[in-house]
């Protein structure tokens, strides 16, 4: 198998997961992913930037033998997540004198998740250097992005950046670059938005740093690199630091139909007041969807019917997603219905929690909606125009 150029003395020997559909167990991949595996070659050493994911080992092995590399002296751990990590036990035992660099925190996580023996990990510091004859390998230090362990690696001489997990797109591709192709950076903020959103604040504080270093290519952990940085650095710019767009996500379920005819008036209503609403179904089990359009959203409206005194589970399961990826959304209100009573709007206010927005009055109607629950709902949709005016 064939390494691939990214530049000089620079090679991706990653693998292409083609066919894979959900990590974690969690997060929908409707275009496969891969893991990116980067040779970087000085005239003395040779060091390998991040492994594969255990399942592609041997197409990492192959790789390397396709690239004529020979003795590999570091493999640079950037992040201990087995995706990247897996493969490392492999490498260490098929090259016996080459050395982990990672962050101290990387090397305690390598002994509990793959059992990588302490002596064989050198911990590098915030702003170190290697030499590899020729070449330098500079170790960024970038606790939370998206784990504590994790750091950047800098290649001064070809103005390199490998980002690990930032800046990454689950896309399988044959492509090593991402060029002009849209579909990347589309793929860049469904990543951002399922996996690195959590983090927004670490990034927006560590963005002028990575910006600082003018680097030529910004080389990520998963999907293509990027040989013109620009975009999609001002593309993390405005989904880190941004202000919240005139947008808001009706992510909802209707059982019998009174929820769907409530959705679907708040929509009309918020459209008559130039307001852009995504009316998103929850029986569609990519959640993926859902977690783009919050990386924008000023105002989420969770649609639910009541279920046993409180929403939909479906419901439920997108309240909480919300609430563990923290977007940048400041209103949040509920409409739907009820039979005979129950607790949703209190429900579904407890489990947002940990976004600092306003709960904006719900509007749930008793059965089929009625001309006052139409009313509540064009009250909501003018209380939402009205807060987006001034965003
Ligand atoms: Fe791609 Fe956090 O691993």
């Amino acid at each position: 198998m064939n390494a691939r150029p990214v530049a000089e003395s620079v090679q991706w020997v990653g693998a292409v997961d083609w066919d894979r559909r959900l990590f974690d167990e969690l997060i929908p991949l409707p275009d496969g992913t891969s893991y990116n595996a980067y040779l970087v070659r000085g005239s003395s050493k040779t060091a390998l930037i991040d492994s594969v994911d255990p399942a592609f080992t041997e197409v990492l092995l192959a790789r390397l033998a396709g690239s004529g590399a020979g003795k590999i002296d570091y493999v640079v751990s950037q992040h201990a997540e087995q995706d990247h990590s897996g493969s490392i036990p492999r490498i260490l035992s098929e090259h016996p004198g080459a050395k982990v660099l990672a962050t101290e925190k990387c090397k305690a996580m390598l002994a509990d998740l793959l059992d990588v023996p302490g002596d064989r990990v050198q911990a590098v510091k915030d702003g170190e250097r290697v030499d590899l004859g020729g070449v330098t390998l500079e170790f960024l230090h970038f606790p939370w992005v998206h784990w504590p362990e994790t750091m950047l690696t800098w290649v001064p001489e070809r103005r390199v950046l490998f980002t690990c997990d930032l800046f990454g797109s689950h896309l399988a591709t044959s492509a090593t670059f991402a060029g002009d192709d849209p579909a990347v950076l589309h793929g860049a903020k469904r990543y951002y938005a399922e996996i690195l959103m959590p983090f927004r604040g670490v990034i927006e504080k560590n963005l002028g740093r990575v910006v600082g270093l003018d680097a030529r290519v910004i080389a990520p952990s998963h999907g293509p690199a990027y040989e013109k940085p620009g975009a999609i650095l001002d593309a993390y710019r405005d989904w880190v630091s941004g202000p919240p767009r005139n947008l808001v996500v009706v992510p909802y379920v209707s059982m019998h139909d009174s929820t769907r005819r409530m959705v679907e008036r708040f929509v009309d209503a918020c459209a008559r007041r130039s307001v852009r609403v995504e009316q998103l179904s929850l029986a569609d089990p990519d959640i993926g969807k859902l977690a783009v359009l919050l990386v924008d959203a000023a105002t989420i409206v969770l649609g639910t019917p009541t279920v046993l005194g409180g929403p939909h589970p479906k419901v439920a399961y997108a309240a909480q997603l919300a609430n563990l990826l923290r977007p940048k959304a400041r209103y949040v209100s509920v409409i739907g219905s009820f039979g005979w009573g129950g607790k949703v709007v209190e429900q579904l206010a407890a489990m947002v929690a940990n976004l600092k927005v306003e709960i904006l009055p719900p509007a749930l109607c008793k059965g089929l909606p009625k001309q006052a629950d139409f009313e509540a709902l064009e009250g909501l949709a003018e209380a939402v125009a009205e807060r987006h005016a001034a965003l």
